[in-house]
C-alpha cells in the first residue's frame, strides 16, 4: 500500500448519496461517461439516471466523499426476475474522479455496495460495460466477476436516404 492510498483511506467516507449531492455526482459522471467512453447509445449518462436510481433504491446510491468533495459514486438497484427465486443486484454506474483513480476508491465503493446488497438478500450481482473498457473489466474481474456474456447492439439509420436502388414495380 503506498503513501497516497494510506492518506486517502484516512479521510475517505463512503456514505449515502443525498439530494444535495445530485449536481456534483452528475458533473462527475459527465467527465467519466462521455461519448468516447461508450460508443453504443443503449445507456447514456443523464440526470434521470441519478434520480431514477435514487427513487428506486436510495440505499444503493453511494458517494465517496474525500474532505467534503465527491470523488466517486456507485449507483445500483435490485431486480427480481420472473421464474427466479433469486434477487439480483444491478450495479449500473460506478465511477471515480480522473486523476484520483487507482488509489483504492473504487474498491471501497464496491465493497460497501456489495455489503448492502448482501443485507438486502441479493444472491448475484450483474454489471455491464463496453467490451473495450479494459480498466473497468479488470476492476470487475478483481472483484470476482466472471461468466462474461457477449451481447450485440445494432443500429438502423432511418435518416439516411436509400440510394442507388430502383424501386420494384
Ligand atoms: C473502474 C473504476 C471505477 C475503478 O476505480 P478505481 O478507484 O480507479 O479502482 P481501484 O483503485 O479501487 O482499483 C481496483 C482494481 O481495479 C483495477 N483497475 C483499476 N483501474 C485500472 C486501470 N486503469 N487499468 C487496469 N486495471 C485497473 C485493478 O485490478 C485494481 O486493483 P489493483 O490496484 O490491486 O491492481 C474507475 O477506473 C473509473 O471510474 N472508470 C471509469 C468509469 C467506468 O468505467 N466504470 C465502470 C463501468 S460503470
Amino acid at each position: 500500500m503506498d503513501k497516497n492510498t494510506i492518506e486517502i483511506e484516512n479521510t475517505l467516507d463512503i456514505r449515502d448519496m443525498s439530494i444535495d449531492d445530485f449536481a456534483e455526482v452528475f458533473h462527475l459522471g459527465e467527465q467519466l461517461f462521455t461519448s468516447e467512453y461508450s460508443s453504443s447509445m443503449y445507456r447514456t449518462w443523464d440526470e434521470y439516471e441519478i434520480t431514477t436510481l435514487y427513487n428506486s433504491d436510495s440505499d444503493l446510491c453511494l458517494v465517496a466523499d474525500l474532505d467534503d468533495e465527491i470523488v466517486g459514486f456507485v449507483l445500483a438497484t435490485t431486480v427480481d426476475k420472473t421464474n427466479s427465486a433469486w434477487k439480483y443486484g444491478y450495479l449500473v454506474w460506478i465511477g471515480v474522479r480522473p486523476g484520483i483513480q487507482k488509489k483504492g476508491i473504487g474498491d471501497s465503493l464496491f465493497n460497501e455496495i456489495k455489503k448492502r446488497m448482501v443485507e438486502q438478500g441479493v444472491r448475484m450481482i450483474i454489471i455491464d460495460t463496453d467490451a473495450d473498457n479494459e480498466a473497468g473489466i479488470r476492476f470487475f474481474n478483481k472483484h470476482g466477476f466472471g461468466n462474461t456474456q457477449k451481447h450485440v447492439y445494432m443500429t438502423l439509420n432511418l435518416a439516411k436516404k436509400t440510394m442507388g436502388r430502383k424501386s420494384r414495380k
